[in-house]
């Protein structure tokens, strides 16, 4: 964003907002491969003109960086089983496929959830790098806004938020000094962000109306 904002002669801006994650048409959309209720081509890219798509990287992938992928982004506790699954049945091609070895590897079934759920979310995170896109990102909103600007981040799951509250948090504490540092509180630096207020959830009634929004999470953070 940087050099977008550059490209346009924008050195700095009153606020940045980033609603990270898949849309709607995203998941909607077959072709994208993101659904494990709509049968399609496992491709999973939020950008698909460049790197791989998911049953690629399944197809080359070793089983030990597959079981580490879903349960470190999934936190799937049969990531074990499951990856040895997928690697049983390659080449895994379609959604409904992946869909299908996942439900028969998943012994026990969160309730009210399709047990291919947090695989499906960990091979997107994966495949698009999701979280060090947003680490990435992070400092750059930050350097960009004004004194008084804000940064507002809607994330949809844990891995996400942690990743967001952890920033504000470092950027939003003074630096520390050895003990026993003889330093004026006047001259501890100004830390660079005041996070403002707690973390928003979606009210019962918004997730009544979108039931996607019952994981969002909004925080914001002031530049000082
Ligand atoms: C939650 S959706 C945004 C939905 C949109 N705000 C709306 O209300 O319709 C997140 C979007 O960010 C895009 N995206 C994901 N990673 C990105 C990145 N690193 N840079 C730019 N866009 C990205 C995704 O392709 C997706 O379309």
């Amino acid at each position: 964003m940087t050099q977008a904002l550059a490209a346009r002669g924008i050195r700095h801006v009153a606020g940045v907002l980033l609603d990270v994650g898949m849309s709607s048409p995203q998941l909607e959309e077959p072709a994208r491969g993101f659904s494990f209720m709509r049968d399609g081509p496992l491709d999973m890219r939020m950008d698909t003109t460049r790197g791989e798509t998911a049953a690629e990287w399944l197809d080359r992938a070793d089983e030990k960086e597959i079981r580490e992928v879903i349960f470190r982004y999934g936190e799937e506790r049969f990531a074990k089983q499951i990856a040895a699954a997928i690697v049983a049945a390659r080449p895994v091609g379609t959604t409904r496929q992946l869909a299908e070895i996942v439900g028969r590897a998943v012994r026990t079934r969160e309730p009210g959830q399709h047990p291919a759920t947090r695989t499906f979310q960990a091979l997107r995170i994966h495949v698009n790098q999701e979280l060090e896109e947003l680490e990435m990102t992070l400092p750059q909103a930050a350097a960009l806004l004004e004194p008084g600007g804000r940064l507002a981040v809607v994330s949809f799951h844990s891995l996400e938020d942690r990743v967001v509250k952890s920033f504000i948090r470092a950027r939003s504490t003074a630096d520390t000094f050895p003990k026993g540092v003889p330093v004026r509180a006047a001259d501890l630096p100004t830390p660079q962000l005041r996070a403002v207020g707690k973390a928003i959830r979606a009210s019962d009634d918004e997730v009544r109306r979108n039931p996607r929004a019952r994981s969002a999470v909004l925080r914001v953070a002031e530049k000082n």
